[in-house]
């Protein structure tokens, strides 16, 4: 069952049902996935997606259809998704899409104050239902029968209990990556809710700043989040994504607006209008709440909660390079569908075996260990990511991409444009082994990963961990990463590898029936001390239990903030 040997007539299947379910061209390698949106289409796309949606507040999913029928008056309804966000009580909130944005204007321009309780009257895409009769008639109510409601829950992550029930039930490891992924990966009803927080956000401030843009940026928008990530927000008051046109480059405008002088020190302009707009958040934007500024961090952010979304959000406004940093990711998760799931395994063993943690500290955080396996992926034998030097290489006058501080963030938007193909087949158990394997042999003492060049150069400095920030390539991303940490680093892959082995060794062999069988994955996320054992192997105390990993409430942990470099 949990044998580590490729089967590939499985593999296959699983590869077409995986192309089904993600609406992914079945492409000609099983790697490849062709045809899907670039980036910018991708962020453009959910962010159409949120000027024609709503959030309403209802007080169960019974409300549906007769919301259903009270909105439809303002316009045509596409979808509508449920969910829930549980604090004392079960709240319930419906997202409704219109076809237009006019139309969700309409509907929000609808919206009335709330006239018994006391409140800055806001408006926003965030409303509530009141019960039939109260207040203002509204309009005549049409007899459409609802659509079925798409019921996802778009801030809980799946039930623990019914996860280790797949993982336990799959047919092979292989099944058991795929698994992991499709059960914990952030759905799509996650990415849109992400998008409405970063529109209120522009909304807000539209009349000031028309042009600026609230873009998110990070794991929910990189393909490599998981339901009840935090939303990584950079507000940008320039909101050319791209070059200028030839026109506009030609014949500049002769009208220039007047504008407040700027303070001397960028820095600490930043922070007073971060400071600023913490604020304005904090007073006056429904649902935002906990807000706390953290405005000495080499990236000043501004972190809160929003209630109606259930949602962390780190907002910052000069962190431009992480956006361009994520569209990296998201292109190499594009490449090749095995990145992905190994990505997410790989980050969920990091996190069971203590490895990374939600606060920042001397540990690995997820985004390094992105960039590990992304790097491994890279210096393969049979490479399944091309190096992003070669990205660089194949820009075109139209990727061109300086941030405000200088920084060149040009690479390719077209990866067709590389002519990349891997003709590497192997399986993602293979490369999961492959992958601990490889960390448990490198040298970390004298070796620094770029991602770059896509191999290993000389260490520059006596980091304990060097991996060159690619897009800032003097700085390293890991500088956080203390030497005990990275020891132990090596020490964990080095069990994972034995661990991923003795599958193979013990392939039909399951320890136990029911709730007790553990095999495969399960074991690499399992408690040293019920694990078999690699002799002299030495563990830190840091471990958990694998079921108590997985009812860790995720949602809830404070998020990151990217490492000093
Ligand atoms: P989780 O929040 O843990 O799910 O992952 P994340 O990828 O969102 O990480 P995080 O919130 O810490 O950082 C958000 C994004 O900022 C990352 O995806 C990167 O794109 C970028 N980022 C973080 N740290 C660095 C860094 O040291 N250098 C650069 N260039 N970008 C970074
Ligand atoms: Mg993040």
């Amino acid at each position: 069952m949990n044998s580590l040997v490729r089967r590939s007539a499985q593999q296959l299947s699983l590869w077409r049902t995986y192309c089904v379910k993600h609406n992914a061209p079945e492409a000609a390698s099983p790697g490849r996935n062709a045809g899907r949106p670039n980036y910018e289409e991708f962020i453009g796309r959910h962010q159409r997606q949120a000027q024609c949606s709503i959030v309403v507040q209802v007080s169960s999913e019974k409300s549906y259809a007769e919301l259903y029928n009270y909105c439809s008056s303002f316009g045509s309804i596409m979808g509508a998704h449920h969910y829930c966000v549980r604090q004392d009580e079960t709240l319930h909130y419906i997202l409704l899409e219109y076809a237009t944005s006019d139309e969700a204007a309409a509907a929000i321009g609808a919206g009335v104050t709330n006239g018994e309780l006391s409140g800055v009257p806001v408006r926003s895409p965030f409303l509530w239902f009141r019960a039939a009769g109260g207040g203002r008639r509204g309009p005549k109510l049409v007899a459409n029968t609802a659509p079925a409601l798409l019921s996802l829950d778009g801030t809980r992550q799946v039930d623990q209990g019914h996860l280790l029930g797949l993982l336990r039930g799959a047919a092979d490891i292989e099944e058991q990556v795929q698994q992991l992924h499709e059960h914990t990966r952030l759905n799509e009803l996650g990415i849109r809710m992400r998008f409405l927080a970063a529109l209120q956000v522009q909304q807000a401030i539209a009349g000031m700043f028309p042009a600026a843009q609230a873009q998110p940026f990070g794991s929910s928008v990189n393909g490599f989040g998981r339901m009840g990530c935090d939303l990584d927000l950079i507000l940008r008051f320039d909101s050319d994504m791209g070059a200028k046109s030839p026109l506009e480059a030609a014949m500049p405008s002769r009208l220039v607006y007047h504008t407040k002088e700027n303070l001397s020190n960028g820095r600490s302009q930043t922070q007073r209008h971060m400071e600023c707009f913490g604020d304005m958040l904090h007073l006056f934007l429904p649902g935002v709440c906990h807000v706390r500024r953290i405005l000495q961090a080499r990236v000043p952010i501004i972190k809160y909660h929003h209630e109606h979304l259930d949602l962390e959000v780190d907002l910052s406004m000069s962190n431009l390079t992480g956006f361009y940093m994520s569209e990296l990711l998201y292109m190499f998760g594009e490449m090749d569908l095995r990145v992905r799931p190994l990505t997410f395994t790989i980050r969920r063993w990091a996190q069971t075996c203590g490895l990374t943690n939600p606060s920042p500290g001397r540990w690995i955080s997820n985004f390094s260990l992105t960039c590990l396996v992304m790097f491994f992926l890279q210096q393969l034998r049979q490479p399944i990511l091309p190096p992003i030097a070669a990205l660089v290489k194949a820009a075109e006058s139209g990727d061109s991409r300086v941030t405000e501080d200088g920084i060149n963030c040009t690479f390719t938007r077209n990866v067709d444009r590389l002519g990349f193909r891997s003709r590497n087949q192997s399986s993602l158990s293979e490369l999961l082994l492959q992958f601990f394997e490889f960390y448990s042999q490198f040298d970390f003492h004298n070796r620094a990963i770029s991602l770059n060049e896509g191999k290993p150069l000389s260490k520059p400095d006596h980091s304990a961990m060097y991996i060159v920030n690619p897009l800032e390539q003097l700085l390293n991303v890991s500088k956080n990463v203390s030497l005990e940490e990275c020891e132990r680093l090596r020490i964990e892959v080095r069990n994972a590898a034995w661990v991923l082995e003795s599958e193979v060794e013990n392939a039909s062999v399951p320890e136990g029936d029911g709730q007790e069988l553990s095999w495969g994955l399960l074991n690499l996320f399992k408690h040293p001390e019920k694990a078999v054992i690699r002799p002299n192997m030495f563990f830190k105390p840091r471990m958990v239990e694998v079921s108590d990993l997985f009812e860790q409430k995720e949602a809830g942990a404070t998020s990151s903030t990217p490492p000093a470099p």
